[in-house]
């Protein structure tokens, strides 16, 4: 499968929620986006635009919960998951591959590199600082050829 890759630097917050909120408009239920970089670089800033985007406000970190879950007003589910505590087993008991075939959903998972089997599919966004405040965020998306 060919690959197309765009990149983009932000310069604060503000510009990645932005970012984010313009790239929803690629996205469409069914899709898995994969959010690979280190703590701090914008991964859920970004999932944050996005969400703004389909009508969701408020967007918060599921380093905790594991995964969230919220449903827009068009009907479409943003599901938000950080495999970050997990290992391999745990991320089993999530149930992100049941997420990950549902045709109603978008879902987002930070720290995918514990996930053992992600769709082949999937969207691959690297985030990385720069500066505190300069990321740049690297978008990786298959092209059906
Ligand atoms: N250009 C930028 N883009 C995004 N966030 C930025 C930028 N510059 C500074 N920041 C700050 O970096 C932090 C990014 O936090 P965020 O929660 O999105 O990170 P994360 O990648 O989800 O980390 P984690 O793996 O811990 O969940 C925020 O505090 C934000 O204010
Ligand atoms: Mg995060």
């Amino acid at each position: 499968m060919k690959t197309e890759t765009e990149i983009f630097t932000s310069h604060s917050e503000e510009e990645t929620r932005k970012f984010g909120h313009d790239f929803s408009g690629t996205l469409s239920g069914g899709n898995v986006v994969l959010l690979f970089g280190d703590l701090g670089t914008g991964k859920t800033v970004f999932v944050r635009g996005v969400g703004e985007a389909f009508g969701v406000d408020g967007v918060r970190s599921p380093s905790f919960t594991l995964i969230n879950e919220y449903e827009s007003p068009s009907g479409i589910f943003i599901i938000h998951a950080d495999l970050y505590r997990l290992d391999s087993d745990g991320v089993s008991a999530t149930g992100l591959d049941e997420y990950a075939g549902d045709s109603e959903s978008i879902l987002f998972v930070e720290w995918p590199e514990r996930w053992l089997n992600p769709p082949s599919n999937s969207i691959r966004i690297y985030f990385e600082s720069l500066t505190e405040n300069e990321h740049t965020i690297r978008i990786e998306r298959g092209l059906a050829c």
